[in-house]
């Protein structure tokens, strides 16, 4: 249940909270005892002109006003301490296990939401603590307190009291559910605005180059719009009921006076107490009035916390084996035996089965779609495959330690990721121990030591998102080197040189030969110059393997591959020699 796990998030603050209430206890206590005092004045200071007695009790006063600001503090100290640190640890315990899920998780949420849920949520449930434990509690103790007070000064007045509690609860709980729909639509339209601005900042290149802006001011005011007027939607539902509220909650005091003055003229009631109980009125009107503001704001808190147990609850479906097996030697052979995998009910490969020896390079081609980059994914075991089994160094990686397993894989993706960090820190990410040396020596195989000398800072030259511009050849290149750096027994490069230019790849070839000696090679390239020279070249076509071979052996078999090559080569012949027959053959 969810109040259940709320309540497990506080429980590392056990003594805290104890130590908290008990304070918030001796608070609300001693507040009983001030229209007490007054009463007393009017019945023993002010009949006997007891000056001494008014000082004392004024003493009392100051005292216990003096005291309760001490506790305010200190329970404030105290209880925002305990709610932070509440946070911290969602936080943290959310963060590491983003960490851990697995692709498949990511497939399935988008970055905006999950965004949200770190930070909205998390502080959903910090109000929550506060409101829960601070605010609620103290409200009750009020509350119960005054109404015991007031019914040992006469249960006559403490019944009437009972009388227009619920009425105030009533009119309070009226107003809650009217605004509580109103409240969810102003939340639900603030998420479309905020999506709206993420995407637009975000594409913000797309809607320029498009001339869109105007287009885009207009349906973002729109939106805005919208917000304006759910928000007026609720101040007119407010002052609506709440003058109606208050008026109920006004009335108590005088009909509370009508009575007591009542029992009073007739003997029961000394004026003293009914002096006392009128100071008592706030007390259990006040919290009666808050009332439906608490419900509201827990059941939002609960709401909050459900949807961070919704992603606590993803479970990994990618997890360590319990005992893990270590191939005797990691030297990078691989096998994928009979493989079949599908992301959901989409067939990507059928039956696959490849063997690699170690040192290997196996070049992978295929029109988009056919599956060449999930072939590599699941090497690391980013997904599970639904049939056969895909051996590392003769050990089936779903028996492998992952961490060791992915350490001995380095990968240069489609997409290239850097972090706004410097290039050295990027190129080292995957190894923090390695040395500036080590740093060099990676990006002068990847031929990147080059350019990254000519930046402003050099190595130190900070990137990604809010660094420095870099393009897509020397992203590739430093992420290339990122993989070298960890000196991985495999090497995969998923079409990791189409963005590079023809002659920088040509230089990265000549580098990637060095590199490639001792490692097994997975490449995924569409240009046959960046494939031919490897030892084994595979064509995907219809979920599995269509041709393999070496470049000779494909170009005599005449089929696919041998059609790729002549599309290239004529290509090229037709663009750059405009008057040279055909391909060479
Ligand atoms: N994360 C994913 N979730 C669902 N389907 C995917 C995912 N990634 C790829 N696919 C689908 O799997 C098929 C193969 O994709 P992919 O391996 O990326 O092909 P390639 O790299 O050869 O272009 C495509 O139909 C693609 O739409
Ligand atoms: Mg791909």
């Amino acid at each position: 249940m969810v109040f259940k796990r709320f309540l497990s998030w506080l429980r590392p603050y056990k003594s805290k909270f104890l130590l908290g209430w008990l304070l918030i206890i001796i608070c609300q206590a001693s507040r009983m005892i001030l229209p007490r005092i007054t009463g007393m004045i009017v019945d023993d200071v002010i009949p006997n002109q007891d000056m001494s007695l008014l000082l004392k009790l004024c003493a009392i006063f100051i005292g216990l006003s003096a005291g309760r600001a001490a506790i305010v503090y200190v329970r404030g100290m105290l209880f925002e301490s305990v709610s932070q640190s509440v946070v911290f640890d969602l936080r943290t315990k959310m963060y590491s296990h983003m960490q851990e899920l697995s692709y498949s998780f990511y497939d399935k949420n988008h970055v905006g939401e999950i965004m949200s849920r770190m930070t909205g949520d998390i502080d959903g449930v910090r109000n929550l603590v506060m409101n829960f434990s601070v605010a609620m509690f103290e409200s009750l103790l009020m509350f119960t307190f005054a109404i015991i007070s007031m019914a040992l000064l006469s249960w006559q007045l403490a019944l009437v009291m009972f009388v227009f509690c619920p009425v105030l609860a009533a009119i309070a709980w009226k107003l809650r559910s009217l605004i509580a729909p109103a409240h969810r639509v102003i939340r639900e339209q603030n998420a479309v605005l905020n999506t709206k601005t993420q995407e637009n900042i975000a594409g913000v290149r797309v809607v320029k180059a498009f001339a869109r802006e105007e287009y885009e001011k207009e349906t973002f005011s729109k939106e805005n719009l919208k917000v304006l007027e759910d928000n007026l939607v609720v101040t007119r539902i407010w002052s609506k009921y709440y003058p109606i509220l208050d008026m109920v909650a006004g009335m108590t005091t005088p009909v509370l006076i009508l009575v007591g003055a009542l029992l009073v003229s007739s003997g029961t009631l000394g004026l003293g107490s009914l002096v006392a109980a009128i100071g008592y009125v706030w007390m259990i009107v006040d919290p009666m009035r808050q009332l439906a503001q608490f419900v509201n704001m827990t059941t939002n808190g609960l709401t909050s916390c459900e949807k961070l147990i919704y992603y606590m609850d993803f479970g990994s479906e990618i997890k360590n084996p319990e005992k893990p097996v270590e191939p005797s030697v990691r030297k990078g052979a691989v096998e994928f035996r009979n493989v079949s995998f599908r992301y959901g009910r989409n067939q990507v490969l059928r039956d696959v089965s490849l063997a690699v020896k170690a040192g290997q390079s196996v070049a992978v081609m295929g029109a988009t779609g056919t599956g060449k980059s999930t072939l590599i994914t699941l090497l690391g075991r980013f997904y599970d495959i639904q049939g056969g089994e895909i051996l590392v160094d003769g050990v089936d990686v779903r028996q492998q330690d992952l961490h060791n397993l992915r350490r001995s894989i380095g990968e240069v993706m489609q997409e290239t990721f850097l972090f706004s960090d410097t290039i050295s820190a990027n190129i080292a990410f995957g190894r923090p121990e390695a040395t500036m040396d080590d740093v060099i020596a990676a990006a002068k195989a990847a031929q990147a030591d080059e350019f990254i000398r000519e930046m402003p800072q050099g190595y130190e030259t900070v990137v990604g998102e809010r660094g420095l511009g870099l393009s897509g050849g020397q992203k590739q290149r430093i992420a290339l080197a990122r993989a070298i750096c960890t000196n991985p027994q495999i090497l995969v490069l998923d079409d990791s040189t189409s963005a590079i230019d023809m002659e920088t790849e040509a230089e990265i070839q000549k580098a990637l030969k060095s590199v490639m000696k001792d490692r097994t090679t997975f490449i995924i390239a569409h240009r046959i110059s960046s494939v031919r020279s490897a030892d084994l070249i595979v064509v995907l076509d219809n979920n599995t393997i269509a041709e393999r071979g070496t470049h000779e052996e494909l170009l005599k078999k005449n089929g696919l591959y041998a059609q790729m090559y002549r599309d290239q080569t004529s290509q090229f012949t037709e663009t750059f020699l405009p008057d040279a027959k055909g391909g060479e053959e």
